[in-house]
């Protein structure tokens, strides 16, 4: 193959054109801190990835698509919903099919656009971006998940807190410690732990500190260490594994 004198000529242009292009977009934003365009469709709903409930059987998912990932990233609904898929971008073109079904979306910077899909049964669905985008274009998913109805709506566990906090409480008795320090009014001995957790108290060199998780734990485990002003360094260290000092802690923080 042979390259004549013009066809030389005409790719030095070109890259020479590439090359000023690149040069004037580097120098408008390194010197005249130009912010890159954004395209993001000004129609609030959809400027934020999320998950709408409607009713129990009628959702709403807003997706951004943006170099390179879907928001939100994962979504879960129940079986035998109706969902409106609308997506929008705020930088290039990307698409979004939802695999095994026929939903299949452009997403053009500054358009909104809209599918409404009806999932009967449980399962997976990916959510994968079907137009060249760059180079995180093949990094682009996200995870639609379709579970059986009754298990999406019957009641979350509820967290174990309950019992740390119950625990706690245990503990400061068996400890003695509510011998000296009482739950209510300021006592004599010691100072109250009522609503100790985040109120200020003055120390007895003068200092104000916040009552915190870290306070805490050093007052129970080195007493002396940072005594409340007023107080004599009278308190005897007890013995408690770091498990059962984060309980206590966890009670303190309820003592309204
Ligand atoms: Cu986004 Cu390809």
């Amino acid at each position: 193959m042979t390259v004549t004198q013009l066809e030389r000529r005409v790719f030095a242009i070109a890259i020479l054109f590439v090359l000023l292009l690149f040069g004037f977009a580097a120098l408008a934003v390194n010197q005249f801190h130009v912010g890159l365009p954004t395209c993001l469709t000004s129609v609030k709903p959809f400027q934020k990835g999320e998950l709408i409930t409607h009713a129990p059987n009628h959702y709403e998912v807003h997706y951004v698509a943006r170099m390179w990932r879907f928001e939100p990233e994962e979504v879960t609904v129940p079986a035998g919903s109706i969902v409106d898929v609308y997506v929008s971008t705020p930088d290039v073109t990307h698409g979004l099919i939802l695999l095994g079904t026929n939903l299949n979306l452009m997403a053009v910077p500054g358009v909104v656009n809209y599918a409404r899909i009806k999932f009967d049964q449980p399962h997976v669905y990916q959510v994968l971006c079907h137009e060249y985008c760059g180079l995180g274009h093949d990094r682009m998913a996200a995870t639609l998940r379709v579970v059986d109805a009754a298990t999406y709506h019957s009641p979350k566990p509820s967290p174990p807190p309950l019992a740390t906090i119950d625990a706690g409480y245990r503990l400061l008795e068996e400890k003695e410690c509510l011998s000296c320090h009482s739950l209510h009014a300021d006592a004599d001995l010691a100072p109250s732990f009522k609503g100790i957790y985040g109120k200020t108290q003055t120390l007895g060199d003068g200092s104000v500190i916040a009552i915190d998780d870290a306070y805490l734990r050093e007052s129970i485990v080195h007493p002396s260490a940072k005594l409340v002003k007023g107080y004599d360094d009278v308190m005897p260290v007890p013995t408690a594994t770091d498990e059962e000092v984060e309980q206590m802690i966890q009670y303190l923080k309820t003592t309204k």
